[in-house]
């Protein structure tokens, strides 16, 4: 067998050459074997291949092959003892983005009321979920303001609680696509982060890591979004959908609105607090008006997962059917069983509002009538990141209770005075900075603004 050398990868990189399978696979076992003593490949090496891929790009089998290469470089799930039908969703990060904790519960709910012969849940959704990360929130920072909530489950006990409850939301364990933590690190120092096949590679690997039959993806567009312009996430949801379908994974990619904070709270328990309020809700008029953009966001993305494990024959009848879930008090009573399996105290959602617990708060007011016409939302989620509910870098503390309340959704009439947002912290000396963006970014117009549409686009394999 003739050895592969990094330097030669680089290089045929580096000339727009195509990769071929066995040198992406020689690479991905160099890149994870050089943290043991064998050093078989450099820092320096590894980055110029990082530099390469963002100026050639990759080829549809050069990326499938490098999103499966990162897969199977450490644990996977398997789920194929469970014989159930497995199903995620992916966010690429927003402001206020809590869907994960409403879809989970819903998903689980379903599979629950059509269990395999096995009793095990038709349905299970294997999570597994990030933190937050400059400006966008995450989902364990939320999930752990719940006392005694484990998102730090090993693959087995993950299996144990699908298998009780339908769902589980955990995090990534280092021994899930080790070959990603290695490569996110060099991109963070090499200017290589914003590169749509390695973002493709990173999500696609640790998505593809759960086993999935089928993934929805719910890739951000507007102000607050990761990717910069439409064009760009437009671009990642194919790549992402493309490299999905190659490996066998049903997947379709939704373009959705991150122009303003999804729902009523952004922050970590005031999001559970707000999806808690949601699960209870038994009647559409008790909802909180303003999580009315959050409600229909999960309705939609967990409609089109109920209609890809063949729960509803279209996916606006599986948004209906989400819907039905929530007004039942079903996703409710699957979210306490989710919880409870993975040691969350659920006495606190008795009443969420007295959980939380900011220590200062500010109100900021329009200071003229007129209509909410615009913010930038990425400037919203760093206020919402320096009141403490997020992290400047990896393994930071975060706040539980820092966060914000939207009062009115863009488009909203204000009169002079009227609440706009409220902020909290557990210091009084976070607030300042925090205001001053928030007054600078937020823009009242005399005239109501052209409104987004929460979906742009649905991405899918044409059929
Ligand atoms: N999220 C990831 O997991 N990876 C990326 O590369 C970008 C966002």
């Amino acid at each position: 067998m003739t050895t592969i050398h990094p330097i030669d990868i680089i290089l045929h990189k580096r000339d727009g050459l195509a990769l071929t399978d066995a040198e992406i696979h020689a690479l991905i076992r160099a890149i994870v074997d050089r943290t043991t003593e064998k050093q078989l490949i450099t820092d320096a090496q590894i980055a110029s291949f990082l530099m390469a891929v963002f100026q050639r790009g990759l080829n549809p089998q050069e990326l499938a092959t490098l999103t499966s290469a990162m897969r199977t470089s450490g644990d996977t799930f398997d789920a194929a003892p469970l014989h159930t039908f497995t199903i995620d969703k992916h966010s690429t990060g927003g402001v206020g983005d809590k869907t994960s904790l409403l879809i989970a519960p819903i998903l689980a709910a379903a599979g629950l009321a059509s269990p395999t012969p096995a009793g095990i849940p038709g349905i299970c959704v294997p999570m597994i979920s990030g933190r937050s990360l400059g400006h966008t929130g995450g989902t364990l920072d939320k999930l752990e303001t719940i006392p005694g909530f484990n998102t730090q489950l090993n693959l087995t006990q993950l299996a144990d609680v699908l298998k009780k409850c339908g769902a589980a939301l955990i995090g990534q364990t280092p021994r899930i696509v080790p070959a990603d933590r290695i490569l996110y690190g060099l991109r963070d120092h090499t200017g290589t982060v914003e590169s749509p096949f390695l973002i493709t590679a990173s999500i696609m690997s640790k998505k593809l890591a759960e086993d999935l039959n089928a993934l929805v993806l719910d890739v951000k567009v507007g102000s607050g979004a990761f990717m910069p312009t439409y064009e760009k996430s437009r671009l990642l949801a194919e790549l992402m959908v493309q490299t999905g379908e190659a490996s066998g994974t049903r997947t379709v990619a939704l373009l959705t609105s991150m122009d303003e904070p999804l729902g009523r709270f952004s922050g970590n328990w005031v999001e559970v607090w707000e999806c808690i309020d949601i699960m209870r809700a038994t009647h559409k008029e008790t909802r909180h008006p303003m999580s009315r953009d959050i409600i229909q966001l999960s309705n939609i993305l967990a409609g089109w997962m109920l209609h890809l494990a063949g729960r509803a024959d279209t996916p606006e009848a599986g948004a209906s059917l989400s819907d039905e879930i929530l007004l039942s008090g079903e996703a409710y009573k699957a979210w306490l069983r989710i919880v409870t399996a993975q040691g969350g105290d659920t006495a606190i959602f008795m009443d969420p509002a007295a959980h939380h617990k900011s220590t200062a708060t500010r109100t900021i007011t329009a200071p003229h009538s007129g209509y909410l016409a615009s913010m930038d939302c990425k400037q919203v989620g760093w206020a919402v990141q320096r009141l403490g509910a997020g992290r400047t870098k990896p393994g930071d503390p975060v706040s539980a209770h820092a966060g914000i309340e939207m009062h009115a959704k863009l488009g909203d009439r204000l009169e002079a005075n009227q609440p706009l947002i409220t902020l909290f912290a557990e210091d009084p000396s976070l607030l300042d900075e925090p205001e001053d963006m928030l007054r600078k970014t937020l823009q009242i117009s005399a005239t109501p603004p052209q409104l987004q549409p929460l979906i742009h686009e649905v991405v899918k394999k044409p059929n």
